[in-house]
């Protein structure tokens, strides 16, 4: 089967031919009809998970999944060939992913029944990024009305959470330069900044001289969230998805969140299709592209700019 895949960490993503993979007695095989990029691709594939678990070469990049179950293990009790499912199929050993005609997911992992009216192309951009932005608004527990600045909200997660934060009756505060601006108003942001950094502080302070109630950061650094974090009031929420916060520093000035990791899991990704059932929310897909096309998107994802997920579709 075509997949795509590192010879070795640090190593450029190419197309390869390598052999179908088969299940385990408690893995699903799926055919998979579209895949998705997220940063934590190229991360995996920079060595992330070095050391951390077992990886096998040709490491097959790609997480999040949509497609059909063509087979199971003996052991499975929860699935049968010919259901559709999605899900983030991450699992050890790294390197059994998802950029490929087809991979493995346990049955106990991150993977749920697709319902029929959600298309393949749809729900293979929900996993990570919509579960990550589900659950940050979550974690934010903020009171509808109130204030939340996004930083990189152009982005797969800022993306998801501006339509989420909105649909919680939060007032969103988005980043997005020029050509990102009406796309993020359509998914409820009531406020765009088109600036960064010391200037993004200085403008969203004369917005709102009394400080705002939450923040959700998927891109600045230590001091640059740090900085930021002066923005919120005292009683008000933190959170970033980069590992940038300081937590002692939010506590002590009764601030709450932090340092935040998506925990996902099969009723989480069912959560989400609901909300996506029930038109409240919009799979952000900036582009369709084939498997062939995948390395140089994957260059792209690396160097930032994403105007929301890009799909890869299978067949
Ligand atoms: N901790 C977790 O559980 C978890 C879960 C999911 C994702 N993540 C991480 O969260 C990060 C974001 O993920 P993603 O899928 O949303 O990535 P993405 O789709 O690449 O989006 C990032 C967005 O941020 C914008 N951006 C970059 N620098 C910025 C700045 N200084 N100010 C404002 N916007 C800026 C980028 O576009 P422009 O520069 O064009 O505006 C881009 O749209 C990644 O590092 C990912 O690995 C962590």
């Amino acid at each position: 089967m075509r997949a795509i895949a590192v010879d070795r960490f640090k190593g450029e993503a190419r197309l390869v031919e390598i052999a179908q993979p088969s299940p385990k007695p408690n893995q699903l095989l799926v055919q998979i009809a579209a895949t998705a990029i997220n940063p934590f691709d190229w991360k995996v594939a920079d060595g992330i998970m070095e050391g951390a678990m077992p990886a096998v070469f040709p490491l097959v990049l790609g997480q999040d999944a949509a497609g059909t179950i063509t087979a199971v293990g003996d052991k499975v009790t929860r699935f049968k060939p010919g259901e559709r499912v999605f899900g983030q199929f991450f699992h050890s050993p790294v390197g059994e992913g998802t950029f490929a005609e087809y991979a493995v997911v346990p049955e106990t992992g991150t993977v749920a029944a697709l319902p029929a009216e959600i298309a393949f192309d749809t729900a293979a951009a929900l996993p990570t990024a919509g579960m990550t932005a589900l659950s940050l608004v979550e974690t934010l527990d903020l009171k509808p009305g109130a204030n939340v600045l996004i930083v990189g909200a152009t982005g797969g997660v800022g993306s998801f959470a501006t339509q989420l934060a909105a649909a919680n009756g939060l007032r969103v505060l988005a980043t997005a330069g020029a050509k990102d601006t009406e796309r993020l108003r359509h998914l409820g942001a009531s406020e765009l900044f088109n600036s960064r950094n010391e200037a993004l502080i200085q403008d969203v302070k004369r917005a709102h001289p009394d400080g705002i109630q939450g923040l959700i950061d998927v891109v600045s650094d230590g001091a640059a969230l740090t900085a930021l974090s002066g923005l919120v009031s005292s009683g008000g929420s933190v959170l970033t998805t980069v590992f940038a916060a300081d937590e002692k520093a939010l506590s002590a000035r009764g601030i709450r969140g932090g340092n935040f990791e998506v925990k996902g899991s099969s009723a989480l990704l069912t959560r989400l299709a609901d909300v996506v059932k029930s038109g409240k929310l919009l799979a952000p897909i900036e582009q369709t592209i084939s498997l062939e096309e995948a390395p140089a998107a994957i260059v792209r994802s690396r160097a930032g700019h994403s105007g929301g997920k890009t799909v890869i579709r299978l067949r």
